[in-house]
C-alpha cells in the first residue's frame, strides 16, 4: 500500500507481547482513569482534570478521526482488552510521506516497555504497510521518560528548531525526533540537497 489519502480503518496491530486495538465506547471508565494523571496533563494537551465529559469527548473524536481516515488512534494493550496506554499517528504529509506520532502509558503500567513496544509496532506498520518515510515525535526534553522511548526505537533528534506550547502545568517546548526508513531523507539531507540544487545551479 502506499500512503493512502485515508488511513485504515479498523485495525488491530499485534507484536512483542502488545495488542494495539481501536478504542471502544466501555474503555470509558478505563480511560478517565487512566487520562485524569499530573505527568499526562503535564507533557500532552489533554483537558486536565480529565472527566467523564472530556472521556466521552475523547472517545467520540478518535471515532471521528478513525472513520474519517484522517488518524490512527490505538489503545494499547496485552491482550486485546484492558487499555493500558494509547499510541496515534496523525499529521499524514502525503507529498512528503511523513506522519506524526504520540504515545502515553497509565502510571500504573510504565517501565514495562509498553511505550517503547507501541511506538515499534506502530512505527513499523507506518513504514512497512503506509509506506510513509519519515516518522516524527515532538518531546520536551524535559521529558526524561518520552525521550527515553525515542531513542531506544531509534528515533534521533533533528535540528528542527523547537516549538513552543503553553499549557496549564507551564510552557512546553517540544523538539523534533525523526526516524527515516530506508530511501527516505533525514531533514539534514533534505536541506544538503535543496543547498546542493541551488549552489549546482549558480555554478551552472
Ligand atoms: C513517556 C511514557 C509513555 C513512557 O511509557 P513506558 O511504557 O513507561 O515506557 P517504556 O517502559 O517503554 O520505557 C522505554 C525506555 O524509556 C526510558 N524511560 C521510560 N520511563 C522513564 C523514566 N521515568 N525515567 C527515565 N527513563 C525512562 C527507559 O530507557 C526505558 O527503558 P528501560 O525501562 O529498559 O530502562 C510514560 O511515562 C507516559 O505516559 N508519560 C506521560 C505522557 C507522555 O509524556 N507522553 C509522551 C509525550 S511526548
Amino acid at each position: 500500500m502506499t500512503t493512502p489519502g485515508r488511513l485504515p480503518y479498523p485495525i488491530t496491530l499485534t507484536g512483542d507481547g502488545i495488542i494495539l486495538r481501536e478504542w471502544r465506547d466501555d474503555d470509558l471508565d478505563e480511560l478517565v482513569a487512566m487520562l485524569d494523571e499530573p505527568a499526562i496533563a503535564r507533557w500532552t494537551p489533554m483537558p486536565s482534570p480529565f472527566g467523564v465529559d472530556a472521556g466521552l469527548a475523547y472517545l467520540k473524536r478518535a471515532r471521528l478521526g478513525r472513520t474519517g481516515g484522517s488518524r490512527i488512534q490505538l489503545a494499547v494493550t496485552t491482550d486485546g482488552g484492558k487499555p493500558l496506554g494509547e499510541v496515534l499517528l496523525f499529521g499524514v504529509d502525503a507529498g512528503l510521506r511523513e506522519a506524526e506520532i504520540g504515545y502515553l502509558v497509565g502510571a500504573a503500567h510504565r517501565r514495562r516497555g509498553l511505550a517503547a513496544g507501541s511506538l515499534a509496532l506502530l512505527s513499523g506498520y507506518a513504514r512497512g504497510t503506509l509506506r510513509l518515510s519519515r516518522l516524527l515525535l515532538r518531546i520536551d526534553p524535559a521529558n526524561t521518560a518520552s525521550t527515553g522511548v525515542a531513542r531506544r526505537c531509534g528515533y534521533q533528534l533533528t535540528g528542527e528548531p523547537p516549538i513552543l506550547q503553553e499549557g496549564p502545568y507551564g510552557p512546553s517546548s517540544l523538539d523534533t525526533w525523526e526516524q527515516v526508513a530506508a530511501g527516505g531523507s533525514t531533514r539534514l539531507e533534505r536541506l544538503r540537497n535543496v543547498a546542493a540544487r541551488r549552489y549546482g545551479g549558480r555554478r551552472g
